[in-house]
């Protein structure tokens, strides 16, 4: 069995995060989304494994280079447009033969991998199968309409009034009959070749495409409110380790992972977080739920639920939630003249501030 990574596109909805970065690339918990996909794909056995790029082809490659150190071999298949997912196999058709394989979206996380999924795909072996997972926005996903067996009736892309609240879930699972379904669909409204359109060609014809609702927490991580609540997910698991430096005015909280070279002084990270190589983080209140990147400085602030992305500065910024830092980024606090407390306390009064 092979797979078939989508690492094309253009990643337009995360500008401008992205513009110069695959979007595939953003780190969650301090890793490139892309690489949990590999990851999983490699734990489930999968290790030839072809990677479909667009415009970031350079930083694509540069990234993953030859797989070898995930235990893959990779094989870049450029598509000179983003014209659909279906496109995407189309143009991998020669590369994929005969072989059944993993359709896997490169912005795209299952935390709980996808071994069992695979595993149990070969041996009743349908012509597909699909991945669902209820979500509250159907609208924005490919949709899935079952029938009471449980067998999959109707599928439509991103459909104005959706028939369920099953979406479609970035990891697919096809046997070779896919080319034939590709090749007789058309371009949908917005000019993509749909993998939901072949799909529907496929149940169309009486081919078995098996669904499998899973539970465990998928992401897809399109835009910035999602990659903050994947991060939020990832870290949960995180390993905490102490691999940098935390002076004696400093506390770590729970799952906190310090990446060496890192340094903590006079300041307090709340788990989970990660705190990236050589970031030295001073005076300064980190977590929950927060990843920064390498080589980052935070002086005097505050950062929670955030991901703040290598060589970024933060210095007496006050509070930052729910925010997303690019790389090279610099925040500072505007200078003004300091407020004064008045204050009178009894003998061992304790008072907490807010700056
Ligand atoms: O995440 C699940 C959803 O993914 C499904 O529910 C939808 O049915 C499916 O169409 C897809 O929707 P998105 O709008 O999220 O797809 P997106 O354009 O973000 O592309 C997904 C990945 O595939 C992304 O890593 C970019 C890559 N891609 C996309 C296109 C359109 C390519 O490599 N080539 C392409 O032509």
């Amino acid at each position: 069995m092979k797979a078939l990574v989508l690492a094309g596109g253009t990643g337009s909805r995360l500008r401008p995060l992205t513009h110069t970065s695959a979007k595939q690339l953003v780190p969650i918990a301090n890793k490139p989304v892309l690489f949990y996909g590999i990851e999983s794909l490699v734990a489930a056995g999968i290790t030839d494994i072809g990677i479909v790029t667009g415009g970031t082809a350079a930083e694509i490659e540069a990234t993953v280079g030859d797989g070898s150190r995930f235990g893959a071999r990779v094989t870049y298949l450029p598509q000179g447009e983003p014209l659909g997912l279906a496109h995407a196999v189309l143009i991998a058709r020669d590369w994929l033969g005969e072989d059944d394989f993993v359709m896997y979206l490169g912005d795209n996380i299952i935390v709980d991998g996808i071994d069992e999924l695979v595993a149990d795909f070969h041996a009743p072996r349908p012509d597909a199968r699909v991945l669902l997972a209820k979500v509250a926005d159907p609208c924005a996903f490919g949709v899935a309409e079952l029938d009471p067996e449980g067998r999959v009736v109707r599928l439509e892309e991103k459909p104005r009034a959706p028939r369920s609240d099953l979406a479609l879930v970035g990891v697919y699972l096809f046997t070779p009959v896919v080319h034939r379904a590709i090749r007789a669909i058309s371009p949908s409204a917005r000019g993509e070749l749909e993998i939901t359109d072949a799909l529907q060609w496929l149940v169309a014809h009486d081919y078995v495409v098996r669904p499998t609702v899973i539970t465990g927490y998928w992401k897809d991580t399109g835009n910035a409110a999602d990659m903050l609540e994947a991060n939020r997910c990832v870290l949960e698991s995180v390993v905490p380790a102490r691999l940098g430096s935390v002076d004696a005015a400093s506390e770590l909280v729970g799952r906190v992972r310090v990446e060496p070279g890192a340094k903590i002084v006079r300041s307090r990270i709340v788990g989970p977080a990660v705190i990236g190589g050589d970031s030295v983080i001073t005076d300064s209140h980190i977590g929950a739920s927060t990843a920064v990147g390498r080589d980052c400085v935070i002086t005097g602030s505050e950062v929670e639920f955030s991901i703040v992305l290598d060589g970024s500065r933060i210095d007496h910024a006050g509070r930052l939630e729910g925010s997303l830092i690019g790389r090279g980024v610099e925040v500072s606090g505007a200078r003004r003249a300091p407020r004064a407390h008045r204050l009178v306390l009894a003998d061992h009064s304790k008072v907490q501030l807010t700056s």
